[in-house]
């Protein structure tokens, strides 16, 4: 009913709205006084943490773009090596797991069958399993060695919104407790760190304010039938789940590349009044800034029209932007938290103008309990 999506048309847009909340919530009670990390249903022993030397993050769907994004920030900070791979792939491969592997298992539901399925060969293999969950008591934290809990609240709509961000948010708890008991990084800079994650809802709450214009665009691009993404080091897997969220829910043709990456294949796909998202790195020393400004450039001259992600103050790549949204300047790190949104927001106004089903996209289902 009406009522229940908070007057929202569909549940997917009230969740998308509840984003600052879940990110919040999702941090609340973390962080001590003292300045120290405090992760509750934390059942592994700091002991056990500093013995692990690899951390594989498996997952499904949307989970495994926020495992994705998860990966630059624990190996920036652990300096720990971190895998991400898709559940379904993981346990046919006879991957190299052992005591001192900690498997993390992403899953909003807790419930789907190819992530569980595994966690139980992970943990055959005498893995060390940490579920980063948003369902209290479901299957998978149950089967774990180790649960952080997500508080997004429950999620609804089939396509993950508020879920992805709290993943996000859990992981980098995860990342940050690891250098934390391995001595890796210490007050200062976790102290640090902590004030970027709690600075996010503000900044979230910023980028759905400017929404409209989101879905102007979404009105004056519905009759496309293929839309690229591109996104570099954390914006690459943005980009992956922007370009997910379109064949979900607007049955279009929609693909994420690595900005590095077009030259090497996709720059042979633009055409003529090809939409192409580009979300733009924070400028930084890593000069990865101006290499995908070059990169929007390059694709402008050959007839795509630029939808591009930028941060307030970028002025640069200004000229070559058809559609420029802004971001609140944030950390690379914590960009892919206020990037995905206007995302989220685009493929919601699109599929919702086809007259699609937003909320039960078709043949899709929340939670995919068989293999
Ligand atoms: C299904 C849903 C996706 C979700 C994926 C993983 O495919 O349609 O939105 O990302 O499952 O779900 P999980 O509950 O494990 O996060």
């Amino acid at each position: 009913s009406a009522a229940e999506k908070g007057g929202f048309d569909w549940f997917m847009l009230k969740e998308i709205d509840e984003q600052p909340q879940a990110v919040a919530d999702t941090l609340l009670g973390r962080y001590a006084a003292d300045g120290s990390l405090q992760l509750d249903e934390m059942r592994l022993s700091d002991d056990e943490l500093r013995d692990i030397d690899k951390v594989i993050i498996i997952a499904c769907g949307t989970a495994f773009y926020a495992g994705l994004v998860a990966k630059y920030a624990i190996e920036h900070w652990t300096r720990v090596p971190c895998e991400v791979e898709l559940a379904s792939e993981f346990r046919y491969r006879d991957p190299i797991v052992d005591r001192s592997t900690l498997v993390v298992a992403i899953s909003q539901s807790g419930e789907t069958m190819d992530t569980l399925m595994a966690i139980r060969h992970a943990r055959t293999q005498r893995a060390n399993v940490l579920a980063i969950c948003n369902t209290n008591g479901s299957t998978i934290p149950r089967e774990s060695d180790a649960v952080i809990y997500t508080h997004a609240g429950p999620e609804i709509a089939v396509a993950s919104t508020k879920g992805f961000l709290s993943q996000v948010v859990a992981c980098y708890l995860l990342g940050l407790y690891l250098a934390q008991v391995r001595g890796a990084k210490f007050g200062d800079e976790i102290t640090a760190i902590m004030h970027e994650l709690e600075s996010l809802p503000a900044a979230i709450r910023r980028v759905l304010d400017d929404g409209e214009q989101v879905r102007e665009l979404a009105r004056e691009l519905v009759d496309k039938r293929s839309v690229l993404f591109l996104g570099r080091h954390a914006g690459y897997p943005v980009a992956l789940e922007g370009a997910l969220k379109l064949k979900e829910l607007a049955y279009i043709h929609a693909e994420g590349f690595a900005a590095g990456e077009l030259k090497h294949g996709p720059i042979a796909l633009i055409e003529d009044d090809l939409p192409v998202f580009v979300i733009v790195p924070p400028r930084g020393r890593d000069q990865l800034n101006e290499k995908v400004i070059s990169n929007v450039q390059e694709i402008r001259a050959r007839g795509a029209r630029t939808i591009v992600l930028a941060e307030d103050g970028d002025e640069h790549v200004v000229p070559y932007a058809d559609h420029l949204i802004r971001l609140p300047r944030v950390p690379t790190l914590m960009q892919p938290l206020v990037a995905t949104v206007p995302l989220q927001l685009f493929a919601c106004e699109l599929a919702d103008r086809l007259g699609h089903d937003v909320d039960q996209p078709r043949n899709l289902a929340k939670s995919v309990t068989v293999e």
